[in-house]
């Protein structure tokens, strides 16, 4: 699929139900290394970025096969090899998390170290300094970070910032480390709390997951395990915004209220009707939205992941709102196509400040990364007109499980057309 063709101006209206997370996916998959025998992780959404993990686990030496339905079964005998391959890494980050799981189990690990990408430089020093601590030696060699470690040893450990990954590379490192290890002022997200609770299914001791501060008490080793992760908040966010944008009123199925606590908030200061209950979340937007104030922060503050698509619903929610982003360094790159959509919008340093407009109006507009790419589709659905939009296949289709379908299924027009119209012959 290359591109997207959205006709704006549509309520979306009914139920539809989110997938698994794809930000708890990648690092379970990931601790897979660590589990002896045979595995099966089900709600796993079919993504580009899961079907890379799989093939990342695959060239490790472990047999991993994804069934119809979301279930992953996994079969790891144990002799794991100790080299990530450089073009799979390259291509998807998140594989960068094997670091952790495979020193852990063969005290030698050789993974890529991982590009950036359109959202920031993404480096991985707290990960790197985190392994240190643990007693690895790091050294880079053209362009790969080679860690060994006789035996990683319990040490009490604080992180400069909460990152997720690297609070996952070493909570995975630490598994089967000598003694406890404390990691501080870690990543409290919904996905830490996953593969916690996966590391612990299978015989690990991790506690204080969620909190501040995680204690890792090592062990000898861990089984094969069932597994179902939790539902993608992310996804379910943009689907919320995605009603609350058009007017509509949807009930988006299978989520943690919880999870989504600070976009739920925010929505209701926009004047959005929002109500929770077990597992759904029902979203109704009334065509009266008022601007208001965000900041991303680490969870449970509101989200960096949603902001692309929030900033897109304060584009037409009357008055002026300022949004600052502070976990990325350019998160803004949905910004410039919005405007060609009619927004009116200008970038302050780490803040945009937002004028909101009647209505956007349909425009060609590019795709630079996943979440701007959703902000995007999310404008079209808003906008008059027809929006297009290109350069998907590169980044929506890696972090969203059949978003054009569910889109449809609450009534949406947008289409993937299958190839580029000719141009008119006048042309
Ligand atoms: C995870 O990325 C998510 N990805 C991201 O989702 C999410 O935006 C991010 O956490 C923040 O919530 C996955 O879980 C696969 P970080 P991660 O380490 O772990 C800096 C999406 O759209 N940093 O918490 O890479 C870093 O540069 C993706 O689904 C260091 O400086 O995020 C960033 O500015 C995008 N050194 C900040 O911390 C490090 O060693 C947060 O990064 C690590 C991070």
């Amino acid at each position: 699929m290359k591109r997207l063709v959205i006709k704006g101006g549509k309520k979306l209206t009914g139920e539809v139900a989110v997938s698994g997370s794809k930000n708890a996916a990648l690092p379970i998959l990931a601790a897979t290394i660590l589990l002896n025998g045979e595995s099966t992780i089900s709600n796993i959404p079919n993504l580009l970025d899961v079907i890379t993990i799989l093939r990342v686990l695959k060239s490790l030496g472990i047999r991993a096969e994804y069934h119809a339905g979301g279930k992953v079964k996994i079969w790891n005998t144990g002799s794991v090899k100790h080299v990530a391959p450089y073009e799979l890494v390259t291509k998807m980050r998140a594989s960068f998390f094997v670091i952790g799981p495979i020193l852990a189990r063969k005290g030698l690990a050789k993974v890529p170290l991982p590009g950036g990408c359109a959202i920031g430089s993404r480096p991985v020093n707290i990960h790197i300094k985190g392994l240190e601590q643990l007693g690895a030696s790091v050294r880079m060699e053209h362009g790969f970070v080679i860690v060994t470690a006789n035996q990683l040893q319990g040490k009490r450990i604080y992180l400069d910032f909460p990152s997720v990954g690297a609070t996952e590379t070493i909570i995975m490192a630490a598994t089967f480390a000598k003694g406890k290890t404390i990691i501080e002022n870690v990543a409290r997200e919904p996905e830490i709390i996953d593969l916690a609770n996966f590391l612990n299914k299978a015989g690990a001791k991790v506690s204080g997951a969620g909190t501040e501060v995680i204690e890792v008490e090592g062990v000898e080793s861990l089984h094969g395990i069932d597994y179902e992760i939790i539902p993608d908040r992310v996804e379910a966010g943009t689907l919320m915004i995605a009603a609350a944008i058009t007017g509509g009123e949807v009930k988006v199925k299978k989520a943690i209220p919880k999870h989504v606590e600070a976009l739920t908030r925010k929505l209701q200061d926009i004047g959005v009707s929002v109500k929770v209950d077990q597992d759904s979340i029902l979203v109704k937007g009334n065509g009266k939205l008022k601007a208001t104030d965000v900041k991303t922060l680490p969870y449970p503050g509101f989200p960096t992941d949603i902001q692309p698509q929030l900033s897109s619903l304060l584009a037409v929610s009357k008055g002026t709102s300022v949004v600052t982003e502070t976990i990325f360094e350019n998160r803004f790159m949905h910004v410039p196509e919005l405007k060609r959509m009619g927004a009116d919008i200008k970038i302050e340093g780490k803040s945009m400040i937002i004028h909101g407009v009647e209505k956007l109006s349909g425009a060609q507009v590019r795709v630079s990364d996943l979440r701007a790419g959703a902000a995007l589709v999310l404008a079209g659905l808003a906008a008059e007109g027809e929006t297009e939009i290109d350069d998907i296949d590169r980044h929506l289709i890696r972090g969203y499980e059949n978003l054009v379908e569910k889109i449809q299924s609450l009534g949406g027009d947008i289409f993937a057309p299958t190839k580029k119209p000719a141009l008119p012959n006048n042309s």
